[in-house]
């Protein structure tokens, strides 16, 4: 079968068109380029350039093609941003995901995987958030991913399609130097930005309840979550009509910020004491996964720590 993956230029989406491809799967990608890069999508795996908003196109590409199963990652991802641009943030991310779907269904598809986000949960107030704690995003984009999932499962249940929604945690590294993240957005990549300026890397807030006052997240490598798709595609392909799961993807451990800044300075070679700054607006206090689902359901669990994702960024990096 081909899969059709969008956002496949993406920092995650190409991660997962390389590893699908050396699972053995026949991939296409699908990407506006708009954040994407053209050189990450492998060799032998076409692209196609367009939006998901483009009803057309995607008939086009996935008849040419035959496409059978999506992976759907093309979305806005940025929290400060859906929260200046909401409007825009649900027209991607809701909008685009609806017509994908209906072009999906049109077209035959049969299995389809979609990107989500611990950004659903908001606040948790449990020490290891399973997939059944209450949904209360705290951003217009964590909206927009909980949306998505109410579509993709009411698709699911009226058409028969074989659903998945893999709530992503806290995503770093790189499989390969090639594939790094080239956005400044999250924790690994801002720590470095300030550490090769010859500044402080900053923690914002260290007066939060745990144990050394900074935020705890759960930190996922990007090569264990493109297996974890891998997985996810191939269980839906074997898997009755109707079929409909729901999964964290994380390690279930958390990591805190200074622990993070620690190791960072301690792979890049760097050894400059973070500065602590305010808290930043909106920052849950802990966020760490309960990973067993992923377990049962995909038999999958990640190998790489965060030793691993640390030195594959900064490979990245510099190259
Ligand atoms: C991690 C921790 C910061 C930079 C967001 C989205 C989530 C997902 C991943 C998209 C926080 C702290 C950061 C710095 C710091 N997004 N920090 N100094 O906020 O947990 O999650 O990105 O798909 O949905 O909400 O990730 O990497 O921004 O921050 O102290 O220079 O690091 O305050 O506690 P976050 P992050």
């Amino acid at each position: 079968m081909t899969w059709l993956i969008t956002g496949g230029a993406g920092y995650i989406g190409a991660h997962v068109a390389h590893a699908l491809r050396a699972a053995g799967e026949q991939a296409v990608v699908y990407d506006d380029l708009s954040t994407g890069i053209r050189e990450r999508v492998p060799s032998g795996v076409e692209l196609t350039v367009g939006s998901t908003l483009d009803r057309a196109l995607l008939d086009r590409t996935l008849t040419a093609h035959a496409v059978t199963g999506v992976i759907h990652l093309a979305a806005k991802k940025q929290v400060g941003e859906s929260v200046e641009q909401p409007l825009r943030y649900y027209r991607e991310n809701v909008e685009g995901l609806r017509v994908l779907l209906e072009a999906a269904t049109a077209a035959g598809v049969h299995s389809f995987v979609f990107s989500s986000s611990a950004a659903v949960y908001g606040v948790p107030d449990v020490d290891l958030v399973t997939e059944d704690a209450p949904c209360m995003p705290m951003s217009p984009y964590g909206e927009t991913k909980l949306a998505g999932e109410w579509l993709v499962r009411a698709t699911g249940r009226a058409t028969g399609l074989r659903t998945a929604s893999l709530r992503y945690f806290n995503v770093a590294g790189a499989a390969t130097p090639e594939l790094a993240d080239t956005g400044l957005c999250n924790l690994v990549p801002m720590v470095f930005e300030r550490l090769s300026a010859g500044e402080a890397p900053q923690i914002f807030g260290a007066d939060y309840p745990t144990p050394d006052g900074t935020c705890v997240r759960d930190y996922i490598h990007v090569a264990d979550l493109a297996e974890a798709h891998v997985a996810t595609a191939q269980r839906l392909s074997g898997a009755a009509p109707g079929t409909d799961l729901t999964l964290n993807i994380g390690r279930g451990e958390g990591v805190s910020v200074r622990e993070m800044v620690d190791v960072i300075n301690q792979e890049t070679g760097y050894a400059t004491p973070p500065a602590i700054m305010d808290r930043r607006p909106g920052d849950p206090a802990r966020v760490v996964a309960a990973a067993d689902r992923a377990a049962e359901e995909i038999g999958w669990r990640a190998k790489l720590d965060v030793r691993d994702m640390v030195a594959s960024a900064w490979a990245g990096r510099a190259s």
